[in-house]
């Protein structure tokens, strides 16, 4: 059984590396791994690669940057002669970024049956990009794997049939409980300690920003900094900055407000391990990240998000993550309780067990491979 899997932006590798892990175990299934490209830079790509031993890909597509329907488009046509090539029994694509649908909407047409890992999540908001992604990749997918019970309620009210749903818990959760220790010796705190004179030990928040409706929007973007200006007197804000904010605040006004800001630290994206060296010892983390609200509730770490709405309820169901907009008053009420100690402790969702890879590729296996 031939398996084409997909990664093309920065959170599917810590979603895909504990599945290349997964098939090593089965002699019958032959695994390859496309990269699109979509994300390029080192940090915000090959630096996965390396840290958590995914092999190197097979093919590289080397899409890179461009509009929403030029980058898809450019996928779908490098993908297609992929597919055509290797003829596998099924691809697999992860969470819900452009590569996800592009590839997946690849496959189906050439017959090639599409398994969809994370599926069933809705943030009920069609003006964020993912969310279109997520709906068109489920609809058209085969095999739908799902991380949380919303997912599958989702699914189902969708009229997907119960004979295509498994509800598997999260690999992004096994690539986190597997690397937990080796985060514990980054070296990150000394390195701000070095670079920025922070006594990490004191207390210190985590904050990341990407989404377009935060940060391609000036004045959703400045009423976060407003809120940000008065968390940096209590604790210094550790900020690794996506490329898209980058570019976005350079050489502009709200690039002054948060130079101006003597607490806020702005940093190239880190590593796997850094990064969870940095959440997993934080008071406090502030994002608008999809990836984050849920690791912060492994972590049990108090998570603010930074958004009206969430397509990972669980996280803020029974975890440690609240949805508290982007409205300054509103970040800094939510803030404030937490300064009281009223923000109330996480549990982590069933099956987020580190074993997520493995229940998959075990139905993959025992689905596809009757059929191959
Ligand atoms: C993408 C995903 C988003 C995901 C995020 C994770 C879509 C629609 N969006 O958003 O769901 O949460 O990745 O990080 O698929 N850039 C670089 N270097 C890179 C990559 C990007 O400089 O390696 C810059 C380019 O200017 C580019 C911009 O970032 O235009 C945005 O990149 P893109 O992949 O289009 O969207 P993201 O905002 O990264
Ligand atoms: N992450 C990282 N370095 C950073 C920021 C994030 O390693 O500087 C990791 C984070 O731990 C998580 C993933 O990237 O595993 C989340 O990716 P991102 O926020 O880019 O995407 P989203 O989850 O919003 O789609």
């Amino acid at each position: 059984m031939k398996i084409i899997n997909i990664v093309g932006a920065r959170p599917n590798f810590m979603k895909i590396a504990p599945l290349m892990a997964a098939y090593e175990k089965y002699d019958n299934i032959e695994a390859l791994l496309v990269h699109t490209g979509q994300h390029y830079d080192e940090k915000m790509s090959d630096l996965f690669f390396r840290q958590l031993g995914i092999p190197a890909p097979d093919i590289n597509l080397e899409i890179g940057s461009a509009s929403h329907a030029v980058q898809t488009a450019e996928i779908m046509k490098a993908f297609e002669p992929v597919c055509l090539a290797h003829k596998p029994d099924a691809v697999l694509v992860v969470g819900d970024v452009n590569s996800t649908i592009a590839c997946g909407l690849v496959a189906v047409k050439l017959g090639i049956k599409l398994i969809h890992v994370e599926a069933g999540l809705r943030s009920g908001d069609r003006a964020m990009p993912e969310e279109i992604n997520r709906l068109l990749t489920d609809s058209i997918a085969d095999m739908l794997f799902c991380t949380e019970a919303s997912g599958v309620d989702n699914l189902r009210a969708e009229g997907v049939s119960d004979d295509k749903i498994f509800m598997v818990g999260h690999v992004m959760i096994d690539t986190l409980l597997k690397n937990l220790q080796k985060a514990k010796e980054s070296d990150i705190h000394q390195q701000l300690n070095k670079a920025f004179g922070i006594d990490c030990g004191a207390g210190y928040a985590v904050l990341t920003m990407h989404r377009p409706s935060n940060v391609d929007d000036p004045v959703v973007f400045g009423r976060i900094l407003d809120a940000l200006e008065v968390i940096q007197n209590d604790m210094p804000i550790i900020f690794p900055v996506h490329p898209r904010t980058r570019k976005n605040i350079a050489g502009t006004a709200l690039g002054d407000k948060v130079e101006a800001m003597a607490n806020l630290h702005l940093l190239e994206p880190v590593g796997y391990f850094d990064f969870l060296k940095l959440t997993s010892n934080a008071k406090l983390v502030l994002t608008d990240s999809g990836g984050i609200q849920e690791e912060t509730t492994v972590l049990k770490i108090p998570c603010l998000t930074l958004r009206e709405n969430t397509e990972r309820p669980i996280t803020s169901d029974i975890g440690s993550n609240q949805i508290v907009g982007t409205e300054t008053q509103d970040i800094l009420d939510a803030y404030s309780r937490l300064k009281d100690g009223t923000f109330r402790q996480s549990q982590i969702p069933p099956l987020w067990d580190g074993n997520a890879a493995e229940r998959i590729v075990e139905i993959m296996a025992e689905q596809i491979g009757e059929r191959a």
